[in-house]
């Protein structure tokens, strides 16, 4: 085996203990025969050579080769020698250091490209750390912005037409396919649905103006409905308006979604209606009061003169005033009736000019959350409004918390009339009056609603129903009738939803 000398000592270099970078071995000619010559009695094997990369860098630096002595050798233009000897495999065992020597190598350049490839993830970590903290922020900054109206809306009437296109199935099922108006409205809806769409990736804001034609075609649907059930041969009028000459609520229609309320989704606190004015019934004005978050304070509500103001979010007139208690309200003649903040008062703002025109107290009354509804807090003293005028829903320490009913005269806010059931006013979910009929719901589970009870202040009669109100969200916060549409107006978790009642027939009464 020919070995060069410059390789050896690099070797040598290479296996001390404290070896961490090789560098080329220099040496002088002189000293390096000594050392040569003391260490190794060389002969002449054959063999391949091999030459260390290091070594060979360094042997390459313009060397000159020339016989020196009875050893190869060569030295270089810096007076540098090296010098290639021969020696006997069984005196050192070179080829195991060789292999040493690789392995060594190779480990040290696996390892140079491991510590590259930690160095390169430390660089990446810190950048997804970077990134990290970019998307905390940008969250935060989400979070705090609370989520717009459009995009809200968005939601809002993807629910609508959903609901719009499974009556359409319905409804297509009932005709049996046979009928040219709903395969048109399926096209219209069809039609809608997609324009939605597109405008969800175009321009927000244009929703508003499509909730207009919704409205337009949920209209039509009804007539459609109402078309079919007279196909169906059910001749049934419904009561003339602010009329009683029916047998009392029978059933109630599914709910429509008509609008978020316009504080936005976190108020899911209020009430909303419809104000009925015996003199001028036809005449509209609808009131939205979302109470403050905190469940109890009526603090602001807004008024829209038509029903296309209120889906459009504009004419809107807004007030404050301090303080309302609760979602009891109701809206009778013009007035707003309501629980006086932290009181047993109840109080009459003339919603004309926002002026509080009569408090007074409600005797016996309990409340701040003595006798509420289950499930809605501040609710002792709850308004409704009927054909025969204004009532209030409430309880006493008397009627051992049972519901007490009272007609109130409403200029005054005196009690004309008290009536008291035998029904437990915490474990009803809430209530409303037709024609002096109060209903009580409660609670079936999370989709639905069940109207469960009845109080006639007419006969003094009292029972049980069972008329199941599908609703879109968990809780009813308040249920408003109007007299003059029939329709019950129910504040669901901020959603405004509205119902409309079926009443038995007269001639039905007695079957
Ligand atoms: C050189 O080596 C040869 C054998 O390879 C030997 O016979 C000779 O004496 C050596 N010469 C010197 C100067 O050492
Ligand atoms: C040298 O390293 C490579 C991987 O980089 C490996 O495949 C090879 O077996 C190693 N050789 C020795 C002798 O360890
Ligand atoms: C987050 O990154 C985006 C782009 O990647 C950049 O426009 C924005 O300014 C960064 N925000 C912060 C808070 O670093
Ligand atoms: C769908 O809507 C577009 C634009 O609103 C209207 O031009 C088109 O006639 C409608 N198609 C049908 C079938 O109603
Ligand atoms: C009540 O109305 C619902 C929905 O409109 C209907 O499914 C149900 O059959 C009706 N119930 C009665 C007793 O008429
Ligand atoms: C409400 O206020 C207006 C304006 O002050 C007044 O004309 C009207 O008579 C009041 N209504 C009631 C019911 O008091
Ligand atoms: C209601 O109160 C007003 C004012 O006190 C009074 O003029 C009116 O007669 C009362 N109405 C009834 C039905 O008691």
């Amino acid at each position: 085996m020919e070995w060069r000398l410059a390789f050896l000592f690099a070797l040598l270099c290479l296996l001390s203990p404290a070896a961490g970078t090789v560098t080329p071995p220099i040496m002088d000619a002189s000293h390096a025969s000594i050392t040569v010559s003391a260490q190794l009695q060389t002969t002449e094997p054959a063999g391949k050579s091999w030459v260390a990369p290091m070594a060979s860098s360094w042997a390459a630096d313009g060397a000159v080769s020339q016989p020196f002595s009875n050893f190869t050798g060569s030295v270089n233009d810096r007076g540098i020698c090296q010098c290639a000897i021969s020696l006997p495999d069984t005196t050192f065992p070179a080829d195991r250091v060789e292999r040493l020597e690789y392995t060594a190598y190779n480990l040290s350049q696996r390892f140079e490209a491991e510590f590259s490839k930690v160095k390169e993830y430390v660089q990446l970590i810190s950048i997804y750390e970077k990134k990290l903290i970019n998307l905390t922020v940008r969250v935060e900054v989400m979070e705090k912005d609370s989520i717009s109206f459009a995009e809200l809306d968005f939601e809002l009437i993807k629910i609508e037409m959903k609901e719009i296109q499974k009556l359409i199935i319905t409804l297509k099922d009932n005709f049996a396919g046979s009928s040219v108006i709903i395969d048109q409205l399926e096209v219209e809806i069809r039609n809608m649905t997609l324009l939605v769409e597109k405008l969800e990736t175009l321009d927000k804001n244009n929703v508003l103006h499509i909730r207009k034609e919704i409205w337009a075609l949920k209209n039509k649907l009804r007539e459609c409905e109402k078309s079919k059930s007279e196909l169906n041969a059910v001749p049934l009028p419904p009561p003339a308006p602010g009329s009683c000459s029916h047998g009392g609520v029978m059933n109630i229609s599914k709910p429509s979604v008509v609008q978020l309320n316009w504080k936005g989704f976190s108020y899911k606190y209020g009430a909303w209606g419809r104000d009925y004015s015996p003199e001028n019934p036809e005449k509209t004005l609808y009131w939205v009061a979302p109470l403050n978050t905190d469940a109890r304070i009526l603090e602001y509500y807004r008024l829209y003169n038509t029903l296309d103001d209120l889906l459009l979010y504009t004419y809107a007139k807004q007030y404050r005033i301090v303080y309302g208690q609760g979602g009891g309200i109701a809206v009778y003649k013009r007035n707003m009736y309501v629980n006086w903040y932290n009181t047993g008062n109840i109080a009459k703002v003339n919603l004309t000019d926002n002026t509080v025109a009569v408090t007074r107290n409600l005797p016996g009354a309990a409340y701040n959350n003595r006798f509420s509804y289950a499930n809605v807090a501040w609710q002792d003293i709850d308004f409704a409004v009927d054909e025969q005028g204004l009532w209030v829903i409430y309880a006493t320490e008397a009627s051992t918390g049972n519901i007490v009913i009272s007609k109130l005269n409403d200029t005054s806010l005196e009690v004309l009339n008290t009536w008291v059931t035998k029904q437990y006013k915490s474990s009803v979910s809430n209530a409303f009056m037709v024609c002096g009929v109060l209903y009580a719901t409660r609670t079936l589970n999370t989709r639905t609603e069940e109207i469960f009870y009845y109080y006639d202040t007419n006969t003094g009669r009292q029972g049980n129903l069972a008329i199941i109100m599908p609703k879109m969200q968990e809780i009813i916060q308040s249920i408003n009738y109007n007299p003059y549409d029939q329709k019950l107006y129910v504040y669901n978790d901020g959603y405004l939803l509205e119902y409309n009642l079926v009443f038995l027939q007269e001639s039905q009464e007695n079957v």
